[in-house]
């Protein structure tokens, strides 16, 4: 029981869920000939995908160009993307219409219109130009959900101006990294932004990090929170300074389809977070059609709101580029959902009338401690359609979610997919799917996906092992940026053919996919990725650490956990205050979602005798389980010392 609702109850009555009549009736996809169709020759489909939702300067000679693992979209087309979010929808008579109910953390409101955007975009762009910014350099930016973020976004694509958006919760640290790995020319930031109430302190961030970041020439800084900041002569320039007396007039670069959209980080199984490269043409039909199909949208109806954060390919793709391509009413919401009060969102919601809400099984699970008293003094009957994306959601917060906040009514769409992966790859349409909670259901239109064993063998249904895309899509990953042996490495060479991504996956006897998952060293922290690799050397990077493993613990509820264990250097004595100071390091290192939730001082760590560390026993001390075969080891006595110890810490862990 969680606050008057019986789960378990409802999942017995709950193993499937059909769309309603009237959903079904007047869905975007009402009968599933669209699989076959896609299926039949899927370059036809996507190609019909993007006469549907994109205008072209100049159409494609070729649909896909592929030379396996490196694919072209659209050859020879032309576009630009803020043509495609901003000008067309303007000029079609929508310049007055929403595109974003923006709402600040402190509660300040603004309605940002398409005749808005355009203009702050165009402004926006003709500031980047007098900064020095030219087609093809990069755009870092490190800022929070402001309403100045889109535009910042779009004049990048604008001029042909890669971006680079870092999550505005890593570190300084993190910042240069990202920013020297894209050796980006000029940096948008803000003061600070607002979190719980208090401060994020971007500038000062920014300033750190540029000390290490030696292609920055200019930093243009948005005022949000007002406090004093220093600005540096010569680099530091204030938004309100330059952009509002700039012109609203800035003609769209005509862009090749396969120009450079944007790099975005993220981690990877090594310490160095891996650049994503995406392309114009190809991305943008990936995210509109996925937008639209998935959510159902109907573009001068629906409140939509994807609870995310523009720092994560989540808002990349469908706060930003797949809702304003779409023409869309999105909300965007500043902060933490309990400021001031645990129902900030459903207060949000009511008032807005939203009614398409996206968030993450993470955020869902919270809300079920919180109880249900907070949603039900809100009326959220516009919500018609729920999402879920980021980690898998287990049945229970599935049920939760559609019975509490769905009020019975509503289909969830559990959407799989990546940084990499652009758009949605595995979903329900919600007009037609059958759903069952805790699965993802099955490939979307046009994508190959397939279960394989380490062999590389299809797995019958019923059966488990490794989810694979089997063909290209338009909105791929090109590349990892400046690496495409990485690229190649990482992605293309597990399975001759197909796309690797990572995760674990079971189909049941009807099709349908449930995810597992993840089969590396990557993490899934409250949705986002963290490798164990880079904890692993933020910890070590502190002066008393001689050594450390760190591995995810996911719950029964399916919430991942960090869990770092860590010997020390000579007579350091592991206490709590150490303990406190390395949480604090790592978070200093990364950000503070890669703090460990629990960490164990240990005089030494399991390894094979070539020196291995054994992560797989580390991970059975975490989750409690009995160990299995210790024989392998070097040191076989250190694990019960290990057991006794997390047996000890268990209870004492932190948020
Ligand atoms: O493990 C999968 C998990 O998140 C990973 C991708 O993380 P990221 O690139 O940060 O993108 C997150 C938002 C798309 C995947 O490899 N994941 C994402 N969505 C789901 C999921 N796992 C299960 N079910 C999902 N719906």
């Amino acid at each position: 029981m969680t606050d008057q609702v019986d789960i378990a109850n409802l999942l017995e009555e709950l193993r499937t869920f059909e769309p309603p009549d009237e959903f079904r009736r007047n869905a975007v996809v009402s009968s599933d000939a669209i699989y076959d169709e896609a299926d039949a020759d899927y370059e036809a489909f996507w190609a019909g995908q993007a006469e549907a939702h994109v205008s072209w300067f100049k159409k494609w000679d070729t649909v896909l160009e592929w030379n396996a693992p490196f694919a072209k979209w659209f050859v020879g087309a032309e576009l630009n993307v803020s043509y495609n979010c901003l000008d067309r929808h303007v000029e079609s008579g929508y310049g007055d219409k929403v595109a974003y109910f923006w709402e600040g953390e402190p509660g300040d409101k603004k309605e940002l219109t398409y005749k808005w955007l355009l203009d702050e975009t165009c402004r926006v762009s003709n500031a980047l130009k007098e900064l020095g910014v030219r087609k093809g350099d990069r755009v870092a930016i490190y800022l929070g959900m402001v309403p100045e973020l889109a535009p910042v976004m779009l004049a990048c694509t604008r001029i042909g101006a890669p971006h680079t958006v870092v999550f505005a919760g890593f570190s300084a640290d993190s910042l240069s990294g990202r920013i020297n790995d894209a050796s980006a020319k000029v940096l948008v930031t803000a003061d600070g932004g607002w979190r719980r109430g208090a401060i994020v302190p971007l500038k000062e961030n920014a300033d750190e990090a540029l000390k290490a970041a030696p292609t920055i020439e200019k930093v243009l800084v948005v005022r949000r929170t007002e406090q004093d900041v220093s600005m540096q002569d010569g680099r530091d320039v204030w938004y309100h300074d330059i952009v509002p007396n700039q012109s609203a007039t800035c003609e769209p670069e005509h862009l090749d389809a396969e120009h450079p959209l944007y790099i975005l980080y993220t981690s990877g199984t090594t310490a160095k977070p891996k650049g994503i490269l995406h392309t114009t043409g190809g991305y943008l039909v990936g995210v509109a059609a996925t937008h639209h199909l998935i959510f159902d949208l109907k573009r001068n109806e629906d409140v939509y709101w994807c609870a995310a954060d523009a720092g994560w390919v989540t808002g990349h793709s469908y706060i930003v580029y797949g809702p304003l391509c779409n023409g869309a009413t999105s909300i965007m919401y500043e902060g933490a959902p309990d400021v001031p009060d645990k129902d900030r969102l459903w207060d949000i919601a009511e008032r807005y009338k939203a009614t398409i809400l996206y968030t993450a099984p993470t955020a869902i699970r919270t809300f079920m401690k919180w109880g249900t008293s907070f949603v039900e003094k809100h009326d959220l009957s516009a919500l018609r359609l729920l999402g879920s994306v980021g980690e898998p959601i287990n049945p229970e917060a599935w049920v939760w979610y559609q019975q509490v906040i769905g009020g019975g009514r509503c289909p969830v769409v559990d959407t799989w997919w990546q940084t990499e992966t652009g758009a949605i790859m595995i979903s329900p349409l919600p007009g037609i799917t059958k759903l069952k909670p805790g699965s993802a259901t099955f490939p979307v239109p046009g994508i190959g996906a397939d279960v394989v064993n380490d062999k590389g063998e299809s797995q019958p249904f019923g059966g488990a092992g490794y989810i694979v895309l089997t063909r290209p899509w338009p909105s791929m990953l090109r590349t990892v940026y400046g690496d495409d042996q990485r690229y190649i490495d990482t992605y293309w060479s597990k399975f001759e053919g197909k796309y690797f991504p990572g995760d674990g996956c079971k189909r049941d006897e009807e099709g349908y996919f449930w995810f597992l998952g993840r089969v590396d060293d990557v993490m899934n922290v409250a949705g986002h990725r963290i490798s164990t690799y880079e904890v692993e050397s933020a910890l070590v990077d502190h002066e008393t650490v001689a050594e450390s493993a760190v591995v995810g613990r996911v719950g029964q509820d399916k919430a991942e956990n960090i869990v770092a264990f860590v010997t020390l250097k000579g007579d350091v004595t592991g206490d709590e205050a150490l303990l406190q100071e390395l949480r604090e390091h790592v978070s200093k290192k990364i950000g503070k979602i890669a703090r460990p939730a629990m960490i164990i001082f240990t005089e030494d760590l399991p390894k094979t005798r070539s020196g291995k560390i054994m992560r797989r026993l580390l991970r059975d001390v975490a989750e409690g389980r009995p160990l299995g075969d210790v024989t392998t080891l070097a040191n076989e006595n250190v694990v019960e010392e290990i057991r006794d110890k997390a047996a000890a810490r268990a209870g004492k862990e932190e948020d």
